[in-house]
């Protein structure tokens, strides 16, 4: 038995080991814990107080996958519902639909009773304000000084761009669990990448991308560029090496090591390391984990008897890019 997650699930891995420690199946359990995450409003990269896209609206991207079933479901584009995995959840239980989007996945959450309400926070929305007035020279927006720059924003520019006017993209929260009979299953949800185009659809929602789960052989889920995942389905990819015999951190390298290969010269520095990070967390059905990054450092997730611990992830390179 066993409950892995990305560095920002801390809420959701806690919840999700005592649910299925009380029996609670996989899957219930992954979701009630990413409920946690989507829920805080200091999370800026999923659910509640998520970094909206360009034209400062949150759309929410989320998918769910049973892997004892082999049944899953993916919600992308969502606006104004704050747990869009359960909505995902939801629409796996009640349809044999696999993908819903926009207006059409909004429907069917207000269908189902989830409530609606505007998801930009007050802190979320001034972030996105100051990006609109530092992105351009050639509108009419006038780039703020840097001392006056409200300290709130500062901060969240500084952590997640290297300063008050670079550039990045922000995470997302994925959580895997395996209980004793060997079920696995898992959830991803994210708010995308941060100022994205409205409509931009990533790989969290998206079965074999972002992420895939099948008892026979393993989970496997991912944060970051998600156009890589969805270029090389890899989190498929990952589930179908952990078949052919290789080891979670094996397989995770691997993986890493084609996406890289594949890359764009533009996407990548000199020494050919893609420029965008990536993170790959593996579970199979016996317990066994890992966590991998295109570079590091970076920490994940792991419950188990022997308590909650933050684990490091295994860098494919162990640089930053130039
Ligand atoms: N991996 C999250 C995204 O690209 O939206």
């Amino acid at each position: 038995m066993k409950v892995i997650a990305s560095h920002n699930g801390l809420a959701a891995v806690e919840r999700a080991w005592e649910l299925l420690q009380s029996g609670t199946p996989p899957l219930a359990a992954v979701v009630a814990g990413i409920t946690l995450v989507e829920d805080d409003p200091e999370e800026h990269s999923v659910g509640y107080g998520g970094i909206p896209n360009e034209a400062g609206i949150v759309e929410l991207d989320a998918a769910v996958m049973d892997g004892r079933t082999l049944r899953g479901a993916g919600v992308a584009a969502l606006r104004n519902v704050r747990h869009p995995a359960r909505v995902a959840m939801r629409l796996m239980e009640q349809t044999n639909r696999v993908l819903l989007v926009g207006e059409g996945a909004l429907a069917f959450a207000r269908a189902n009773g989830f409530a609606e309400e505007n998801l930009l926070t007050d802190k979320a929305r001034r972030i996105w304000l100051h990006w609109k007035r530092i992105r351009s020279e050639l509108d009419d927006w006038r780039t703020p000084a840097a001392d006056s720059v409200d300290p709130d924003v500062a901060a969240w520019f500084e952590k997640h761009f290297g300063g008050p006017a670079g550039h990045a993209k922000v995470g997302t929260v994925h959580v895997a669990a395996c209980d004793d009979a060997g079920n696995i299953a898992c959830s991803t949800s994210t708010s995308g990448h941060a100022f994205k185009l409205p409509g931009r659809v990533g790989d969290s929602p998206i079965l074999g991308a972002g992420l895939f789960a099948d008892n026979g052989a393993g989970s496997c889920g991912s944060l970051g560029h998600g156009e890589a995942n969805l270029l090389n389905c890899s989190s498929f990819a990952v589930v179908e090496m952990l078949r052919a015999g290789r080891t979670p951190a094996e397989a995770g390298l691997e993986m890493l090591r084609r996406i890289a290969d594949r890359t764009p010269r533009d996407q990548c520095d000199a020494a050919g390391r893609p420029r965008f990070n990536l993170w790959l967390y593996i579970l199979t059905p016996d317990g066994r984990e890992a966590g991998v990054t295109m570079w590091g450092p970076k920490e994940f997730l792991v419950a188990d008897s022997a308590g909650i611990r933050r684990q490091a992830c295994q860098p494919l390179f162990e640089n930053r890019p130039s």
